[in-house]
């Protein structure tokens, strides 16, 4: 593990010639010091099933593994949790009962791949990776992701679990078919979308975020995590942002792009997802009733997060610690 000075002092000298060859340009200075001292490899990821999913992610770098098989490796724990019901297998269904499933992953050479509204796969987020690694797209959606998924070796599951079925019966029965009626008084229910960022050695960053989107949703509802700059975002000169919580406001603000743009001006991954959430307030009026929460990580390996409502938290493994942090939120 690099310490901050030492660390500090291999990106300095990388940002000099990577950024501005010829002149000498030192990084930009975070105005706000993160409150944990900082060290890589680091991995953040959003809500408690960030737990294991660090943990994972954390083991296949330490096992000599790329930062990208980290963050996909570290997400496929979540998605084939069966338990879990805003990710993969298990994931709550749209209103008709359907499970479609959205992810997106980003690499530290800018590549990225994605799917949405993909049915009967377990790990979309692997379905990703081979969009961004074997395709010259980024998205496949539905149908066509399904189709590039079984060519390429995945098998069908049900995804609709006992469990989730009998949850969604009860739904239909008191919503009235109604996907407008979860989102009032519950801002931090139906959508744990785990958004994941990780830092190897080097410094080189990678992300991935995947989820079973908005509980109860409308058939062919997309939401933020397949839509690269929405739902994740990876600039490896600066840093990552992810994002969990009402896809829609996310869309409408762009938001983990946002972040990682305050970053680039300076701004520290705290104050940059303090701003987007402070752009939703001020732009998207349903952000009253709606939770959003930010995960970022710059080049120094600096942490930060920032929610609309009380009640997000977020996974951090860095320094040898594994430990769940309570986000700050505007209201
Ligand atoms: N953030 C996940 C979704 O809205 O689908």
């Amino acid at each position: 593990m690099l310490n901050r000075r030492k660390f500090l002092e291999k990106i300095s000298a990388a940002g000099a010639v990577t950024l501005l060859p010829g002149i000498v340009k030192s990084m930009p200075v975070p105005a706000e010091a993160p409150d944990h001292d900082v060290a890589i490899p680091a991995v953040i990821s959003t809500w408690s099933h960030g737990i294991p999913a660090n943990e994972k992610a954390m083991e296949v770098m330490r096992g000599g593994g790329s930062v990208v098989d980290a963050v996909e490796q570290g997400v496929r724990i979540p998605e084939g949790d069966p338990d879990n019901r805003s990710v993969g297998l298990g994931g709550t269904p749209d209103r008709d009962g359907h499970v479609t499933l959205d992810a997106s992953i980003m690499g530290s050479d800018g590549n990225a791949g994605a799917v949405c509204f993909l049915e009967h796969i377990i790990h979309p987020i692997s379905v990703a990776r081979l969009v961004m690694e074997k395709t010259p797209h980024v998205l496949l959606a539905g149908e066509g992701a399904l189709q590039f998924a079984l060519e390429n070796g995945f098998e069908e599951h049900k995804l609709l679990t006992p469990e989730t079925e009998k949850s969604w019966k009860e739904w239909v029965k008191e919503s009235n078919y109604n996907p407008e009626v979860n989102w009032e008084d519950k801002p931090n229910e139906f959508h744990d979308t785990i958004g994941l960022l990780a830092m190897d050695e080097n410094g080189d960053m990678a992300g991935a975020c995947t989820t079973s989107g908005l509980g109860y949703k409308m058939r062919g509802r997309v939401g933020d995590s397949p839509i690269i700059g929405a739902g994740l975002f990876v600039d490896n000169e600066i840093g990552g942002a992810t994002a969990t919580g009402m896809g829609e406001l996310v869309m409408k603000t762009l938001g983990s792009f946002l972040v990682v743009e305050l970053m680039r001006q300076g701004r520290s991954p705290q104050q940059a997802c303090k701003e987007a959430v402070e752009r939703i307030v001020k732009k998207v009026p349903e952000n009253k009733i709606r939770q959003v929460g930010f995960i970022a990580m710059n080049k120094k390996g600096e942490t930060g997060a920032f929610c609309l409502q009380p009640g997000f938290n977020y996974a951090l493994h860095q320094n040898d610690e594994n430990k769940m942090i309570e986000s700050k939120s505007y209201y």
